[in-house]
């Protein structure tokens, strides 16, 4: 099944024209196949909207704004950091904002969440029926009126109510994930594109990685492009012109990941600066895809010596493993006469978070990265915010109640 599965995602991620070079003749025997799939699904998916749109499914309502995340396409496509990010944007106007997600795998992108916003007044709903999940929370903690001040004269979004007193009352819900979760009715659609690998062969799923047809584009109101810094300019521009084939007014900003602090893998409340590894000897283990830039930028960090164990991408850490992890540990103790540190990214941290915790007495850091729009061709970080800011003052101002 997991052989399958890989073989059908090479072809995804295969564009037409390196077919050819690139597939087996087991996979091009499976293209008829899936590309009948493909159309079922379109079929189906293009009935499900005109549902929706003719109002024969009623999209549900909650009572605060909805700001939706979602992509087209799997991996890779820092749906979740985006999530993160707009939380803290809400967070830093006072307002608590109420993140609804899926929680698939196992909810790994949920406990990220949760860790990343302990301490502060965001809710994580996780549960696949979002809408039950909102009532719940909603229930608990109330909801705020945005615009209610602004009602009395005042925006919410004013200088004044930045420093305003956190309030546990939900002001903002984001739909984590939403692209495709139609049942509730959203004011804002964000659609993140992984500039690395935007749309794969161009196909629906199970043929192409596609969970719908570009034109569904047309629905957001801005595109934004992740892990722009890792691609080229021209290409750059190639997913600009197929975004604005579909609407040339879409407004499209650029993102990119960035290390923002440490976490200690025995007690992950504890925030670690990234200095922690300056002149230190780091042993750099990861199971990921892109286990080159994870070591790259921890060489940026400044410490004395980096060594690296690179697991096959999605491994699962064993004790075998972490044998093997002392081992060199051990070594590079003799090498340099001081205690190595290991480093991890958060998705192997979160893959064997109890695995990892066993490596005493050697301490274990788990690198954290958040997402930062990047500027390009003026489009910048501020006018990005202000983007947001509008369009939250327009929508809810129909929301009083
Ligand atoms: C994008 O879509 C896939 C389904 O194709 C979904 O499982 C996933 O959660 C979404 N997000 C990411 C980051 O892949
Ligand atoms: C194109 O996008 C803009 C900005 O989101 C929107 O105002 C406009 O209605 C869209 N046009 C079409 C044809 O969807």
């Amino acid at each position: 099944m997991e052989k399958l599965r890989r073989l059908v995602s090479q072809i995804a991620t295969t564009p037409p024209s390196q077919r050819l070079s690139n597939l087996s003749s087991l996979q091009f025997s499976l293209i008829p196949l899936l590309s009948f799939a493909s159309s079922v699904y379109s079929f189906a998916l293009y009935i499900r909207h005109r549902l929706y749109h003719f109002s024969i499914f009623r999209q549900h309502r909650l009572p605060v704004p909805v700001i939706s995340v979602g992509n087209l396409t799997w991996g890779g496509n820092g749906k979740t950091p985006m999530v993160e990010y707009i939380a803290r944007w809400l967070l830093d106007f006072g307002i608590s904002p109420l993140i609804l997600t899926r929680g698939y795998g196992g909810a790994d992108e949920a406990k990220m969440l949760q860790r990343h916003l302990l301490g502060t007044s965001a809710k994580v709903g996780v549960g696949a029926n979002r809408a039950a999940t909102a009532a719940t929370i909603l229930e608990r903690y109330g909801c705020i009126n945005l615009c209610g001040s602004t009602c009395s004269g005042r925006p919410f979004f004013s200088k004044e109510t930045q420093t305003a007193s956190y309030s546990d009352k939900i002001g903002v819900a984001i739909l984590d994930d939403g692209m495709q979760h139609l049942r509730l009715w959203r004011d804002l659609e964000i659609v993140m594109v992984n500039g690395m690998m935007p749309w794969g062969n161009n196909q629906l799923l199970p043929l192409g990685p596609l969970r719908e047809p570009l034109a569904a584009l047309g629905r957001a109101d801005v595109v934004v492009v992740h892990h722009a810094d890792l691609v080229a300019e021209e290409n750059i521009e190639a997913i600009l012109s197929t975004v604005w084939k579909v609407n040339n007014s879409l407004p499209v900003f650029f993102s990119k990941m960035a290390p923002s602090y440490f976490i200690k893998a025995a007690k992950t409340s504890c925030v670690i600066s990234l200095r922690a590894v300056y002149d230190a000897i780091v042993l750099c283990v990861s199971a990921i895809g892109f286990a080159e830039s994870f070591v790259q930028t921890i060489l940026k960090m400044g410490p004395k010596h980096v060594d690296r164990l690179d697991f096959s991408d999605h491994h699962l850490f064993q004790t075998k493993d972490i044998n093997v992890i002392r081992i060199r540990l051990k070594e590079l103790e003799s090498e340099f006469a001081v205690q190595p540190i290991v480093v991890v990214t958060e998705k192997d941290y979160d893959r064997a978070p109890e695995v990892l915790k066993d490596l005493n007495p050697y301490q274990v850091l788990v690198l954290c990265s958040r997402l930062q729009i990047v500027p390009y061709k003026g489009c910048t970080e501020d006018s990005f915010k202000k983007f947001l800011r509008q369009h939250l003052e327009i929508s809810s101002a129909s929301y009083i109640t």
